[in-house]
């Protein structure tokens, strides 16, 4: 049965990984869905596997007048806005003494002022239809950092309160708001880096894992379409972790 039936959905970051499986499953689940990204190319590749399910909508994130241009275009294809997904992310990486400003002030305006706007436009949009449901992507090092991470884990420790923040906020117009924080995924992007580095899927922190092995792109969406549906109505303001016992051992 399509869950997503006449909804309309907007997913961040979804030109690959994560955001790319979430719009691809929302479409084939019934939704019409704005895919909004960086990446041109990626999202018109999307956009035809969609076959009219999916719209592409390049825009920056990190950017405010960016963000509502990006929201006024999926208003205008398909009238309203049922389902945020939060996914983008700028990635830095490395120990402290080399973080650089850019790059702090990059991964902020991506992954919390954006996270922040695209929640605050979404909302706006939502109120008309009487609710709506927000997910944000967390990780598993806002809970268990590791060395080098100090920006990501700051970055995503601010998505887990932002989101029980919205859930407080929001709760009165029917909106409900939660996060993922998964652990490590096998992405395209992953699996290039195991492919380059035989080493790679071995390395201590994910050999110690209780289920041994890497997430799957699908089973972070069964969770974000969970967290999108009626079947979770009750659940807000909570950071789902996903990952396959990591944090817990
Ligand atoms: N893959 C994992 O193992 C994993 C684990 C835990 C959490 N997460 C989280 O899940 C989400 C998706 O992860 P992924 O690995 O699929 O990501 P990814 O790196 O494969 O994709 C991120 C996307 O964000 C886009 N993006 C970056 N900056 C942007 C900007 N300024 N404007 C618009 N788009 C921009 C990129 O173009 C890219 O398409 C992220 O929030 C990530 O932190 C991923």
């Amino acid at each position: 049965m399509a869950e997503l039936e006449g909804k309309v959905a907007l997913v961040t970051g979804a030109a690959q990984g994560i955001g790319a499986a979430v719009a691809r499953r929302f479409a084939s689940e019934g939704a019409r869905v704005a895919a909004v990204d960086l990446q041109a190319g990626p999202l018109a590749s999307l956009e035809r596997e969609g076959s009219g399910g999916i719209r592409g909508v390049v825009a920056d994130l990190g950017r405010a007048d960016q963000i509502e241009r990006a929201f006024d275009a999926a208003a205008a294809e398909f009238g309203g806005l049922d389902i945020l997904v939060n996914c983008a992310v700028f990635r830095t990486m490395g120990p402290l003494d080399e973080v650089e400003e850019p790059a702090v002030d990059l991964a902020l305006a991506v992954g919390v002022k954006g996270y922040i706007l695209c929640a605050r436009r979404a909302a706006r949009e939502m109120r008309r239809r009487g609710g709506g449901a927000i997910v944000s992507m967390s990780s598993f090092y806002s809970i268990t950092p590791a060395k080098g991470r100090v920006v990501y884990a700051a970055v995503k420790g601010a998505v887990n309160a932002l989101t029980r923040a919205l859930a407080v906020e929001l709760a009165g117009d029917g909106i409900r708001a939660n996060a993922v924080a998964a652990g490590p995924i096998m992405t395209e992007r992953r699996q290039a880096a195991a492919d380059a580095d035989p080493g790679y899927t071995s390395a201590e922190r994910y050999r110690s894992m209780p289920m041994g092995r890497f997430g799957r792109t699908e089973e972070v969406v069964e969770a974000v379409l969970y967290l999108v549906t009626p079947r979770s109505s009750f659940l807000t303001g909570q950071t789902v972790v996903l990952d396959g016992g990591l944090t817990i051992s």
